[in-house]
């Protein structure tokens, strides 16, 4: 069975959407663990409700990144799933080079702009104070750069005169829930090369 892994740090609704589409599509795709930095994630609510194995792994040094002996817990937690793929969901947390390199190509983000438009946090706000037309957002798979490695997938959403942060990031969102699931179920059956930069998608 093809596992992964789901680290988030918030609300957990993209590993809601992943579990959904896995159930509906009756994928054999198995969500093995989900680890959260945040005891209060609701990620990890989500998970306990659906009988998924969950850790909260917190950091008490540092804000941003986890420090080597955190990081080394996760990655003894996923290996110890034998997880395939460790997809970042809403994860506040940069992932350093140890990491990077266990999970080589196997690591992927969902990130809330259409990449490389808007990098870092809040990218819905950037977008709308920018005076852009249109957003939306991008799955890729995760190398040493923040949100900067190869493309998977993107949604478009056009922005609005009337939009606020909030209901900018809800459309947004919603097209969140159609493409990360997607990306996990064509990395899941070997439909996904990567040939430098370029992303292919063999259907
Ligand atoms: C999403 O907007 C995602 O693009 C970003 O973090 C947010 C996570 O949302 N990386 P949720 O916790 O899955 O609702």
């Amino acid at each position: 069975m093809f596992t992964i892994g789901v680290l988030a740090s918030g609300k957990g609704t993209n590993l809601k959407a992943l579990i959904d589409y896995i159930k509906k599509e009756k994928l054999p795709v198995k969500i093995g663990v989900v680890l959260s930095d945040n005891p209060s994630s609701f990620a990890l609510e989500i998970a306990k409700e659906e009988g998924i194995t969950y850790q909260c792994i917190p950091e008490k040094k540092y804000k941003t990144f986890l420090s080597p002996s955190t990081e080394k817990e996760y990655i003894k937690t996923l290996n110890s799933q034998d997880v395939h793929l460790v997809c970042l969901a809403g994860f506040m947390r940069v992932l350093k080079k140890d990491f990077i390199q266990d999970f080589s190509g196997k690591i992927v983000n969902i990130h809330p702009s259409l990449l490389p438009a808007f990098p870092g946090l809040t990218a819905w706000e950037q977008a709308l104070n920018y005076g852009a037309r249109f957003t939306g957002c991008t799955t890729h798979f995760v190398e040493y750069g923040v949100d900067t490695g190869p493309i998977i997938l993107q949604a478009v959403v056009p922005i609005l005169m009337e939009d606020t942060p909030e209901t900018l990031h809800k459309r947004i969102q919603e097209k969140e829930h159609l493409i990360y699931p997607l990306t996990v179920k064509l990395i899941s059956e070997g439909k996904i090369g990567i040939s430098g930069r370029k992303v292919y998608i063999n259907t």
